[in-house]
């Protein structure tokens, strides 16, 4: 017997129309969640798989494990190209969540190209191993850390050279401000100053590396970001254990000061770093172990660009400023300089970000904003020529 009624009720997401349980005044207390505002987070993955599902011969097979209301399977299944998408494998272990998306798969007729498992997400993964599917995308959406479904989600990718899309909303931990728990999940210290999100992404990346290493699996990121209160990191698995062993000397740490900005990072296996800041003498914060290797892949970016008209998404505008960054973004320059820290060291007041870039690039240094932080500079300048550059003006 079906338990739907008035507790449920229909949106609209992109072209997707779907229903949703509307039985709490906070949309983490409904008996299924759903966040509108992860709307960018769905959008995005709807442009990378536009792009990564290219060869129209080779139809994808997605997995979702914890899949709520399913909304980002139907929103798959309905927006792109139905020649571009094999079959998504829809789960959750919330029998609520599993009921509901049976009824959207009924109502928006899925059926023949989904299925649906009323299971924990590990087993949902290590059952696809299990049988050998061939599986090319993995999305994890957890309540907060992803941690746990790491390993068994490249082991189900490493023979496909899939990709596997990863959300962390536990920022909290990752950003510091329980850091104590960082320590314990991910084995990595993390910071709550300026550098606090660049820092969370790269460690979450840094226990993927550790997780496919250990499996003689490389990872190559082709797009991971942080927006508002989520992580998203998209890589694509690569069985090799000489690309892995070359990346294993992308981990370090990053040693910054909180007062001027002066950063340095350092490969893990040397740890020389003077503890105090050579501008300012103040002592350095140390955050890490971390990736500290590229996080795009300006080839996909670009496509992702390309194929931005061919869908018609909710966060269209916002998807599209946050790629142009990207691609104007300096990679690999691990992390940034904050440079209000820096003006405010120098004592100079009314120079621009703009004009501080413009100085650096005629100067033959590369430099860009960040999508890490609206005050920050990306550059290969040293902390020293940067200065050098802003008093100047
Ligand atoms: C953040 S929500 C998913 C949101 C959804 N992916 C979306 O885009 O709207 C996380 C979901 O994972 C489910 N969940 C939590 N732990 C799980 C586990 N170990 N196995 C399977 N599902 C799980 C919860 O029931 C919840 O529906
Ligand atoms: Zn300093």
């Amino acid at each position: 017997m079906s338990t739907f009624n008035d507790s449920w009720k229909e949106v609209m997401e992109g072209k997707t129309k779907f229903i949703i349980y509307q039985d709490a005044e906070r949309i983490y207390d409904a008996s299924v969640f759903y966040n509108p505002k992860m709307t960018i987070n769905r959008d995005f993955t709807l442009l990378f798989l536009t792009v990564i599902a290219e060869d129209p011969s080779h139809p994808i097979t997605i997995v979702d494990p914890l899949a709520g209301t399913g909304v980002r399977s139907f929103r798959i299944l309905v927006e792109l190209p139905t020649e571009k998408i094999d079959k998504i494998i829809i789960g959750d272990k919330n029998p609520k969540a599993v009921e509901i998306i049976q009824k959207n798969i009924s109502d928006l007729c899925l059926e023949k190209k989904s299925e649906t498992k009323r299971s924990d997400a590990y087993n949902t993964i290590s059952s696809l191993i299990e049988k050998k599917e061939k599986i090319d995308v993995i999305d994890i959406d957890p309540f907060g850390s992803p941690i746990s479904f790491l390993e068994v989600s490249v082991r189900a990718l490493m023979r496909f050279e899939g990709y596997l899309l990863i959300t962390a909303t536990d920022l909290q931990v990752l950003c510091g401000k329980h850091s104590d728990a960082c320590m314990r999940i991910y084995n990595a210290l993390p910071t709550r100053h300026f550098l606090c999100h660049e820092v969370a992404l790269r460690i979450l990346i840094y226990n993927l590396l550790v997780s496919a290493g250990r499996l003689g699996v490389a990872i190559e990121p082709t797009f991971c970001y942080h927006h508002e209160h989520f992580l998203r990191v998209k890589v694509k698995i690569t069985e090799s254990k000489e690309k892995a062993n070359e990346q294993h000397k992308k981990i370090g740490f990053v040693y910054f000061c909180t007062e001027c900005s002066f950063y340095k990072i350092q490969q893990i296996e040397k740890s020389d770093v003077s503890v105090h800041c050579p501008v300012c003498m103040k002592k350095l914060e140390k955050a890490g172990p971390l990736w500290l290797g590229e996080l795009y892949n300006k080839k996909i970016i670009n496509k992702m660009f390309d194929v931005l008209d061919d869908l018609d998404l909710p966060t269209k505008k916002q998807v599209s400023q946050i790629l142009t960054q990207v691609s104007e973004e300096e990679d690999p320059q691990p992390f940034f300089y904050f440079i209000p820290f820096v003006l405010r060291l120098l004592q100079k007041g009314g120079v621009s970000i703009k004009q501080i870039i413009e100085q650096l690039k005629s100067n033959n240094f590369k430099a860009s904003r960040t999508i890490f932080n609206p005050e920050g500079i990306k550059t290969n300048a040293s902390y020293v020529e940067l200065v050098e550059i802003i008093n100047k003006f």
